[in-house]
């Protein structure tokens, strides 16, 4: 079966690599919006019987991020695609796993049952919450950054550094990359107050004294990882912060926060792309190579 790559505009520099990692050239397509903002997908090849991937993160915009890759998937469908799995390594609206109150919804699942109407699978990396996987009705292959992270944060000290869960839902990420750095773990108790507000209660574990390596599963306002670093600055920890996170979402002033407080490096994937950033202190590992990996598994 014949490999074919589309890419939705989230992206397109992670599309590239991924065609090169798999050594196949970019699907033919036309993407773009109408002035009334509509989307306006062409699929201009033949792909009857195809294998396509959908390549598209749903970072903000996030819903218009969705839609693309809906359009996309319903161009492919309605072109003969034999199968369709959509390529999400950021998945929007995981944070919306549960409703902590009654007029609530579910967002992660909504987000499953529209993306399961379309494709037949899907790669994702680091979820959330694992257990949106049961979310969809769809074959699900969960990748984790984790291994590639820890490979580049190689600590030159070991003894003088500590891993940083900056809330208790990062403890097993945490864990995780502690078993491969050999580390000693810290958490903090944080509690979020509002989409921007978040304060720390207390920090469970040593870290005076200590280079703290901060780590989570994304970065969105900076909000979290700006309430850890001053609280492990409280505490006596040494003032040069690494953060590591599979997601930079990065979004709004984030990176002008973590400007003012000592935090010497932002390690992040390219689930989002980072062209163009212009903050000296971060640094990206790219995610083509696990991507490539996960779909040759698939291909067999
Ligand atoms: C929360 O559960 C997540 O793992 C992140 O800690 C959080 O979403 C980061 O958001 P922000 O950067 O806006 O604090």
């Amino acid at each position: 079966m014949k490999t074919t790559i589309y890419w939705g505009r989230a992206n397109s520099f992670l599309g590239g690599r991924l065609c090169e990692a798999l050594d196949v050239s970019p699907g033919r397509f036309t993407l773009e919006s109408f002035p009334d903002d509509e989307i306006r997908v062409e699929i201009k090849e033949e792909i009857q019987e195809n294998d396509v991937y959908l390549l598209q993160p749903t970072h903000p915009p996030v819903a218009g991020h969705l839609l693309e890759l809906l359009l996309l998937a319903d161009a492919a469908r309605r072109a003969g695609a034999a199968r369709i799995t959509g390529v999400i390594p950021y998945f929007g609206y995981a944070r919306q796993d549960r409703r902590d109150r009654g007029g609530e919804p579910v967002g992660a699942r909504l987000m499953a049952d529209l993306l399961s109407t379309r494709l037949d699978r899907l790669i994702t990396v680091d979820l959330h919450n694992p257990a949106i996987e049961g979310f969809f009705g769809l074959p699900v292959v969960r990748l984790s950054a984790v291994p590639l992270l820890a490979e580049a944060l190689k600590p030159v000290e070991p003894e003088k550094m500590v891993l940083v869960a900056p809330d208790l839902g990062a403890v097993k990420l945490a864990q995780g990359y502690a078993d491969i750095l050999d580390l000693p773990v810290a958490y903090l108790h944080k509690v979020r107050e509002s989409g921007r507000k978040v304060t720390v209660r207390r920090i469970i574990g040593s870290v005076e004294g200590k280079t703290p390596i901060i780590v989570d599963d994304m970065i969105s306002t900076g909000g979290t990882i700006v309430k850890a670093a001053e609280a492990l600055i409280r505490e006596g920890a040494r003032e040069e912060i690494t953060v590591a996170a599979t997601h930079g979402l990065l979004v709004g002033d984030c990176l002008e926060r973590f400007s003012d407080l000592p935090i010497r490096r932002v390690l992040v994937t390219d689930s989002i792309n980072q062209e163009g950033r212009g903050y000296d202190p971060l640094s990206v590992v790219g995610l083509a190579r696990i991507l490539a990996e996960a779909i040759r598994g698939l291909r067999g």
